[in-house]
């Protein structure tokens, strides 16, 4: 049987994004085959150049547009999308046709501090203002709510009383960059 590809979509930094195509080019079974993003400025791109991985930028109306997407996803043979840090909304028809194949990871421990314009830095933020006592990864299935799809596995770290939105963030990171990828092994290896 050939590698499961997958695709992962990004709008920014690209730390996870690079975390997954190193990660999965020592497997034999399952490889990043794509990385698409909404932006043309999004550092994904760059990394993903640079690891040889192929790389394109959608508009918003070709991501809200099944006659781009859906064929764009089978020319690579897609078997499951990776969320990395990825902004848009994903409209329903991807989610339909991917059910449980849209995969997301969200900075926090959902329910707490999700839902819209909840992202990136703004997320270790509003946990240090709530004076949470640990915080954490989510991963979690798309559905057409904002952060409200099926959550697969969560891991967390305490936080100290003291710690900045900085230090919350540079915690919580090193979980991502640790558990990320075998997640998505994991779930690829059940499909
Ligand atoms: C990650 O921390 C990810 O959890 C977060 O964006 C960052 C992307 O970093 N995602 C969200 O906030 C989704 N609501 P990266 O571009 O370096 O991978």
């Amino acid at each position: 049987m050939g590698k499961k590809n997958i695709a992962v979509f990004a709008s920014g930094e690209g730390s996870n994004c690079e975390n997954l195509i190193r990660y999965f080019s020592g497997s034999d079974d399952i490889r990043v085959a794509l990385v698409l993003s909404n932006r043309t400025d999004a550092y994904a791109l760059v990394r993903a150049r640079e690891l040889g991985v192929p790389s394109m930028v959608v508009t918003k109306v070709e991501l809200n547009d099944e006659s781009v997407m859906l064929p764009l996803l089978r020319k690579y043979d897609i078997s499951m999308i990776v969320l990395a840090g990825f902004l848009p909304i994903i409209p329903d028809f991807l989610v339909n046709a991917y059910t449980h194949r849209i995969v997301n990871i969200h900075p926090s421990l959902l329910p707490r501090h999700g839902g819209k314009g909840m992202w990136g830095h703004h997320v270790h933020e509003a946990v240090k203002a709530a004076g949470d006592t640990e915080t954490g990864m989510t991963v979690h299935y798309v559905s057409s709510v904002c952060d409200g799809g099926e959550i697969i596995v969560q891991y967390s770290v305490p936080l100290s009383p003291d710690d900045t939105p900085d230090d919350i963030a540079e915690k919580e990171h090193e979980l991502e960059m640790k558990y990320y990828p075998a997640v998505i092994e994991q779930l690829l290896e059940e499909l």
